[in-house]
């Protein structure tokens, strides 16, 4: 049997629950992939050309050979040729082809949309061509490799491998030190989690989020080691202003990680809530990346009754999290999410 003429490939959303700018830092996080996601429709061509539409960006569309992704077009068009590029620079095979791309996270909105798309565009454009399968470490890279190459965004491999490793009801502990990815069973019971759109979007690229992790470079540069994962709380109160705050942050969360761990074990999800008011104010007063309208959504769900709240994902707006007791009514406008399965090939 040849390659296949049409796949179709789908790639989940994010929400982490607890451990944020952690990632890039050698530490830990929690997250699961949620059920929305982006969707990759690729058909073969007979030529070496991406052809490639845009459902949600008003049928949008963007064509080149395969090898002349170069320069950059910015918005949408930049992840679809990044991964060409960059699946080419893996040695990876590659044919010619449509591409209908069509989504439902909303974009820069804490939730992954440009995970999800360069994880569905890896899987449709490798099923295509009949490749094998990339472990999850790799391709997370490959489609890091898109950000901050052809997107300018410095994120570390946090969504990418939600995305690519999510489980039906459980979270992945992921140790980005180790590489370890552990499932850990994500059951509330009549708890919920949902998120609330602060309302506020951001990109990465533009936002504070590339001078975060240059002050955490900055840190570890001051303190010569390699990586914060080596810090600790005597050599953290060495730094100066703000590195000593973005590092405390950072070492504190990875605490509070392998405790939402332990809480999820017992059931003690009014400790989750409590470390997930932590995780908040930490990002707020010590990494300094929540705003306004941020502080104002996280306001609504523990007025609402949410035992814990707090800034999702890189930070400077988009959704923000809460988790819900059983007699509390989330606030309008806020949505459930529930830990879904991972990225998959559909139909080949
Ligand atoms: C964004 C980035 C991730 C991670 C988070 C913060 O989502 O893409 O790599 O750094 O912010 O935890």
């Amino acid at each position: 049997m040849g390659p296949p003429e049409r796949v179709t490939a789908f790639a989940p959303g994010r929400v982490n629950l607890i451990g944020e700018h952690t990632d890039y830092n050698g530490g830990l996080a929690l997250p699961f992939a949620i059920d929305a996601g982006v969707t990759v429709r690729a058909s073969a061509l007979g030529e070496r050309r991406i052809s490639a539409l845009a459902a949600d960006f008003e049928d949008e569309r963007d064509s080149f050979m395969l090898g002349g992704e170069a320069p950059s077009p910015g918005g949408w068009r930049s992840f679809v040729r990044g991964v060409c590029a960059e699946l080419a620079a893996e040695g990876l095979p590659l044919r010619g082809a449509t591409l209908e791309i069509s989504g439902d996270v909303p974009v820069g909105a804490g939730l992954s949309s440009s995970a999800a798309l360069e994880v569905a565009l890896c899987l449709a454009l490798l099923a295509l061509a009949d490749a094998d399968v990339v472990p999850p470490w790799p391709l997370a890279r490959i489609c890091s490799r898109v950000e901050n190459e052809w997107v300018g965004a410095q994120t570390g491999l946090l969504d990418q491998l939600a995305s690519i490793c999510g489980r039906d009801r459980a979270a992945m502990l992921i140790d980005f030190h180790t590489g370890v990815i552990e499932p850990v069973a994500l059951q509330l019971g009549a708890w919920r989690l949902v998120t609330l759109d602060s309302g506020e979007r951001h990109e990465h690229a533009g936002s504070g989020y590339n001078e975060r992790r240059a002050e955490c470079e900055a840190a570890c540069a001051a303190l010569g080691i390699a990586s914060l994962h080596d810090a600790d709380a005597e050599m953290i109160s060495r730094l100066p202003s703000p590195l000593a705050q973005r590092a405390l942050h950072v070492f504190e969360e990875n605490g509070r990680v392998l405790a939402a761990v332990a809480a999820l074990r017992t059931n003690d999800f009014e400790e989750l809530g409590a470390l997930l008011d932590a995780s908040h104010a930490s990002l707020r007063d010590l990494y300094e990346v929540s705003t306004a309208e941020v502080e104002a959504a996280v306001a609504r769900l523990k007025s609402a009754g949410a035992a814990g709240a707090r800034v999702l994902g890189g930070g400077f707006g988009g959704h923000v999290l809460g988790l819900m007791p059983p007699d509390a009514a989330a606030p309008a406008g806020a949505a459930e999410v529930r830990p879904g399965a991972g990225a998959r090939v559909l139909e080949r």
